[in-house]
């Protein structure tokens, strides 16, 4: 077994699966108890309100299935009416239940199935307020965030991201799962996302831009936050 020095990526089960195996499904549905038992959705909404004034468009990346940020909208709509989200997935998630769920909101959404590496080589013009990422940036080596951070940076003065802390207490807690019902997918995913997660300023160190204003930390018990603002003196 590795030590958790170094990030250690290696494939995840459910990003393997087609979007209607029943393991995948059942392993979505532990990521929401997942998210819940990490308060992802309360430290996402904190990430967005602390930095970004009230947008009107906003990108998740490796948004799954629309129910995380449902739950970051359902907490902002008050203060943030009539946003445009765009939720971006390699999976074709986004049921018309919870596209309306957004809108009852106020909201408005755009589900794009698509790589996001495919996507950003074509978003072209695309902007937004704030791009967002929750579970996703772990999927990868660092290579490639690099090559992800460089692509975001022009769509937008903010990029917020919640991941897996890369601790032994979050490594551990992950093996406990069985114990809150998780199946077999997440039993094997949750720990191999511990040990794919980030600690120090390792996401810091692959943002393109020195001058731009990087916050890199712990945040609750499992929880490894980024948030990085464009410089001011580049404008929005
Ligand atoms: C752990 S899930 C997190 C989903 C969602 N953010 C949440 O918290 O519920 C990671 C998501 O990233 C998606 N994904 C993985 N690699 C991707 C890629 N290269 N491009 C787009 N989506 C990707 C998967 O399909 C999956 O839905």
């Amino acid at each position: 077994m590795p030590g958790l020095a170094h990030r250690l990526v290696e494939p995840e089960i459910l990003d393997g699966l087609c979007e209607a195996d029943p393991l995948a499904v059942a392993a979505r549905r532990d990521l929401v108890r997942v998210n819940a038992l990490m308060f992802q959705q309360t430290i996402m909404t904190r990430l967005l309100a602390d930095r970004v004034r009230p947008p009107h468009r906003i990108l998740e990346i490796g948004a799954g299935d629309g129910v995380f940020m449902l739950g970051v909208a359902r907490r902002l709509a008050k203060r943030w009416p009539g946003v445009d989200l765009t939720l971006l997935d390699r999976a074709d998630l986004v049921t018309p239940e919870r596209r309306a769920a957004f809108g009852k909101l106020g909201w408005r959404v755009e589900a794009v199935a698509a790589d996001v590496f495919d996507w950003l080589s074509v978003a072209g013009a695309a902007r937004f307020d704030a791009v967002a990422a929750n579970l996703f940036l772990h999927h990868f080596a660092d290579a490639d965030l690099a090559r992800l951070f460089l692509a975001l940076r022009p769509l937008t003065p903010v990029f917020v991201a919640a991941e897996p802390r890369r601790s032994g207490f979050a490594l551990t807690a992950s093996r406990l799962l069985w114990a809150a019902g998780a199946g077999a997918v997440t039993r094997h995913d949750a720990p191999a996302s511990v040990r794919a997660g980030f600690r120090g300023l390792e996401l810091s160190a692959l943002w393109p831009a020195e001058r731009d204003r990087l916050e890199e930390r712990a945040a609750g018990l499992f929880t490894h936050v980024f948030a990085a603002t464009r410089a001011v003196s580049e404008g929005a």
